[in-house]
């Protein structure tokens, strides 16, 4: 391995780059917390909010982490020190942290994911499939689970950029994408399915009004979760590109697999929330896990499906959660020159640890610690991650970022400035409110919620 300490690798291929940017996008973003985020905060009001910020801000804000990490080919903290002078290390610091709260119970739910597999493969979870996930969710086994799902990420991570993620990603989005098409096509076969699809796809306008302040922050950070947007994930797997690409198709490319596979798994999930006469409007953190358990225990063959279906969750869980461990090594690997395998095992070890936490407390059988850490990281952390790349690019270097962008395409014009624009006012402007709106809803969170379980 001593050559990918000394010189820096670089995809092997135009696919291995989209793949993995794809990887990282398609995730438990998609495929947990979508629905969950959809069930929660209204139903279609929300999927409308969401689908706006996803067009609005996400692709906009994906071209700018593109350009910066191709500009400077370095890790993230590098990178923004390079564009912005010293004092922007700090916001590439705080991306290093940020790595960190998320990979940390991304990795426990990534665990229960492996848990499904396994008890696909033994029948585990026929009987209940609500008491069955209420039992998974939290305990020593739960823990154990979260270390196993941490050291395959740390393995993958540990053989660098082309052997480990790009081949990983290349197994996996065609199978996922073939397999929920499957699953969707037998929802709409559901007998009292057609209420999921009513509450999934057509807005109630009522609610939006009356509920917009915390269905935009939710919607904001869902769209920069599920896009790997706002902790420097884009910025660094763009520093590997070598090659000048159409950095604005490869974006278009990224969006349309991670919108498209986020809109199957409601058109999946909710008819067979309904179907089963489950609550779709709280089904919280466990949604996906009760609805797919109890939809494979039923039908023909269901477990077989089970297996296909946990198998390639468990792939799509790992590829973006090495995205989310490469941020993190990449600058231990450049800035302390330290020998990528053991930065990597040293920083999963850490990150194992924040999240025995959450792995372990429970309230009444909710793991209540994932809404604390995710929360926090998705509506707050990753959209100030957001708005401070978005100002450096778009206020303090909009020549560097036009320049970097045209390369690939050819001369911009006026769509050039009109992205600098729609950055500089209405994207940050929006952002802005949401991350305000998140602070109070998460101020909120704490005193009704969280104090009050911690004090018992
Ligand atoms: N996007 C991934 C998902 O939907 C999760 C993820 C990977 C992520 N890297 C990230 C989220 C960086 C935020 C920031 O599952």
């Amino acid at each position: 391995m001593s050559t990918v300490d000394t010189l820096r690798e670089s995809w092997a291929t135009r696919t291995g780059f989209i793949l993995a940017a794809v990887g990282s996008a398609v995730g438990l973003g998609n495929i947990w917390r979508f629905p969950f985020q959809v069930g929660q905060e209204g139903g279609a009001a929300f999927l409308l909010m969401y689908l706006f910020f996803i067009l609005l801000i996400g692709l906009p804000a994906m071209l700018v982490e593109f350009t910066i990490g191709r500009r400077t080919n370095l890790n993230a903290v590098g990178a923004l020190r390079k564009i912005g002078g010293r004092t922007w290390q700090y916001a590439g610091a705080l991306f290093v942290f940020v790595g960190f709260v998320i990979l940390s119970y991304y990795s426990v739910i990534g665990g229960w994911v492996l848990r499904y597999f396994t008890g696909s493969i033994t029948g585990g979870y026929t009987a209940d499939s609500e008491a069955y996930f209420f039992e998974i969710a939290t305990g020593f086994d739960t823990l154990l689970f979260h270390a196993i799902f941490m050291a395959i990420t740390v393995g993958i991570v540990a053989l660098g950029i082309q052997k480990g993620i790009e081949l990983a990603v290349k197994l996996m989005v065609p199978s996922i994408i073939a397999i929920m098409v499957g699953l969707a096509i037998y929802a709409v076969t559901l007998p009292g399915g057609a209420e999921g699809y009513t509450y999934y796809l057509s807005p109630d306008f009522d609610v939006l009004a009356s509920d917009w302040q915390s269905i935009v922050p939710a919607a904001a950070g869902q769209a920069f979760f599920t896009l790997s947007l706002g902790m420097g994930v884009m910025i660094t797997y763009a520093s590997y590109l070598s090659t000048d690409r159409n950095l604005a198709e490869d974006s278009g490319v990224i969006i349309g697999f991670d919108t498209g596979i986020a809109i199957l798994t409601g058109l999946i999930v909710f008819p067979i929330l309904f179907a089963a006469g489950l609550d779709a409007a709280d089904p919280g953190a466990g949604a996906i896990f009760i609805a797919l358990a109890g939809a494979f225990a039923e039908i023909q063959y269901g477990l077989v499906l089970g297996v296909l279906f946990f198998g390639m969750f468990s792939i799509a869980a790992l590829s973006s959660a090495i995205s989310l461990l490469e941020v993190v090594v990449s600058f231990a690997v450049d800035e302390y020159g330290l020998q990528r395998p053991v930065a990597t095992a040293l920083i999963g070890g850490g990150i194992f640890i924040l999240g025995v936490p959450v792995a372990l407390v429970s309230d009444g059988g909710n793991p209540i610690v994932i809404d604390l850490y995710d929360i926090l990281a998705a509506e707050i952390l990753l959209i100030t991650g957001g708005i401070l790349v978005m100002v450096l690019m778009a206020w303090f270097n909009p020549n560097l970022a036009v320049t970097e962008l045209s390369k690939g395409i050819g001369r911009l014009g006026i769509l050039g400035s009109l992205w600098i624009w729609l950055v500089r006012i209405p994207v940050i402007v929006v952002l802005l409110i949401s991350l305000g709106l998140a602070l109070v809803g998460y101020y909120e969170f704490l005193v009704d919620e969280f104090i009050p379980f911690v004090r018992g």
